[in-house]
């Protein structure tokens, strides 16, 4: 057995969601390590006949690029008028089910993939659960770069710390997809996730944060007991 217990996790949580995929599905996929695994796991299910006719639909660059390394045919949602079940990662769970995502900078594709699929399934280490948002992760907020100096203030205004991504092995800010900014934001404490994910999107220059509230119908949590991986649901 491989010695990171989180590795093992995250490979034992992505091959149970790519299990609950039915033959026929238009998947949404989501972004990270986690739902890595299950790209490559939907695959090796297309591979082997056990899965047929599922089409993917990216929520990243890095979803598009590993759907086609493992033979995932892939579609549009201009192609499409609705979506099966979709299966994306997550950077902190509460109770209720809410989430903030974007750690991959991915939150809006992933935030218009994730609403639109019949059945949203998030797939999480149990590191990730949390008894209240923004405890240890602080919330993604994609901005057009030309507005990221009154975006940030008017953040500070709201009481949160803005922070302006920075890229690894790489000068400069991290840049998305669309060709955004993100800021991370830290805030104290979120008591309302729903209405801070509005007041943030209120703000003009910002595209989408990555508070998803009320869309989650289901968690699989990888768990480590007695050594062994298992899959909780939530
Ligand atoms: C991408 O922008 C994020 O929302 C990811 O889904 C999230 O960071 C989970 O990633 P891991 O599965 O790598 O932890």
């Amino acid at each position: 057995m491989t010695a990171d217990p989180i590795k093992l996790m995250k490979q034992e949580v992505g091959k149970a969601a790519a299990d609950r995929v039915q033959s026929g599905s238009i998947v949404g996929l989501g972004t990270g390590s986690t739902t890595a695994y299950t790209i490559q796991f939907l695959g090796d299910h297309l591979k082997t006949g056990e899965l047929k006719d599922i089409i993917g639909i990216p929520t990243s660059f890095q979803a598009e690029v590993l759907a086609k390394q493992y033979g995932i045919p892939l579609t549009t949602l201009d192609a499409v008028d609705h979506i099966d079940i979709a299966i994306d990662g997550a950077d902190e769970v509460d109770p209720q089910k809410n989430l903030i995502k974007g750690g991959g900078a991915a939150h809006t594709r992933e935030k218009i993939v994730d609403y639109l699929a019949n059945q949203f399934i998030v797939v999480v280490d149990s590191s990730k659960i949390v008894e209240r948002l923004g405890s240890s992760f602080p919330v993604p907020v994609e901005v057009i770069p030309m507005a990221i100096a009154p975006v940030m203030r008017a953040i500070e205004k709201l009481g949160g710390k803005p922070e302006l991504r920075m890229g690894v092995k790489k000068a400069g800010p991290v840049i998305t997809d669309r060709g955004n900014m993100v800021v991370d934001v830290k805030f104290d404490t979120i008591n309302d996730p729903a209405t801070l994910e509005k007041t943030l999107n209120n703000i003009p220059g910002v595209l989408e944060n990555g508070l998803f509230v009320g869309v989650t119908d289901l968690v699989l949590v990888g768990e480590v007991k007695n050594g062994e991986p298992i899959v909780r649901e939530m």
